[in-house]
């Protein structure tokens, strides 16, 4: 595995190669991205990982601050894998140049997670397209726990006319339910019960308003989720994944999507 922390050294490296698999990271490296960088090394191509705590997508400073890092621990486990490129570039080496491309923002980045977290997928668009011109990828990996994350990158790599290949992986969880996040490691023991619980209870709600749609009743499950212990719950919205419109009928097929804080730790999810 090589290691490049400079654009220009990289990219002569993979000149060379017939094209690269790209799994973007933010560190704090989980079974959800082994299974992306698995995913990748299936292509043939050169997979490429990077570990870029991006601060242009917290909205709040201390949120950036305690977000996990253990760049020694992730580098172990990219050697273990058999990755062939790691980046972990500096603040300047993204940020120090004018992108060809403008970002596109669908419009459905307003809604969501985007209500609650202003400039965030502003600050996320606006890196992914950095690092889709440096490094040009055939394909990118993406998760579907941050659905409305892949989805808005999707329709920026349409409207752009960019030849990259997004692919969708399925969401990887713990054995408890709770989808794994890099955050999930700054939750104690009682908390990680609490995340549990209100995944075993929200699954259960989903099969049930299949079944009758009269059972969504928003604020009486946001009630159900303070008391098994949310401290905040941002939303709790049901869409279709295709066409991202609200559902009216839930016999159709829809995705419940939330986003809540045990104590200072924010969660999301969709199931
Ligand atoms: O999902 C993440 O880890 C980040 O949002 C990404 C795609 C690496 C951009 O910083």
């Amino acid at each position: 595995m090589k290691i490049f922390k400079d654009k220009h050294t990289l990219q002569k490296e993979i000149l060379k190669t017939k094209g690269i698999s790209f799994v973007p990271t933010m560190g704090g490296l989980h079974e959800g991205h082994i299974s992306l960088i698995k995913q990748s090394k299936k292509t043939k191509l050169k997979t490429l990982v990077s570990i870029f705590v991006n601060p242009k997508q917290f909205n709040k400073k201390s949120d950036f601050k305690s977000y996990p890092r253990n760049t020694k621990k992730d580098i172990k486990q990219l050697k273990k894998l058999k990755i062939n490129y790691l980046y972990i570039p500096t603040f300047k080496d993204i940020y120090g140049f004018k992108p060809k491309k403008k970002v596109f923002l669908d419009k459905f980045s307003k809604k969501l997670c985007g209500k609650f977290r202003k400039g965030h997928f502003e600050g996320v668009l606006n890196v992914v397209n950095r690092f889709i011109e440096i490094i040009k990828p055939r394909y990118i990996f993406l998760g579907k726990k941050d659905y409305q994350q892949l989805y808005l990158i999707k329709k920026h790599i349409e409207k752009r006319k960019i030849k990259s290949k997004i692919v969708e992986c399925k969401t990887i969880r713990e054995n408890n339910g709770i989808a794994c996040s890099s955050r999930n490691s700054n939750l104690n023991k009682n908390q990680i019960k609490i995340a549990s619980n209100i995944f075993y209870y929200l699954r259960n709600l989903k099969k049930k308003i299949k079944k009758n749609n009269n059972l969504f009743k928003v604020n009486k499950i946001k009630e159900d989720l303070r008391n098994l212990g949310a401290t905040k719950i941002d939303y709790l919205e049901n869409y279709n994944t295709k066409s991202f419109k609200k559902i009216k009928k839930l016999n159709k097929k829809f995705n419940l999507f939330f986003a809540y804080y045990i104590k200072n730790t924010r969660l999301i999810d969709n199931i």
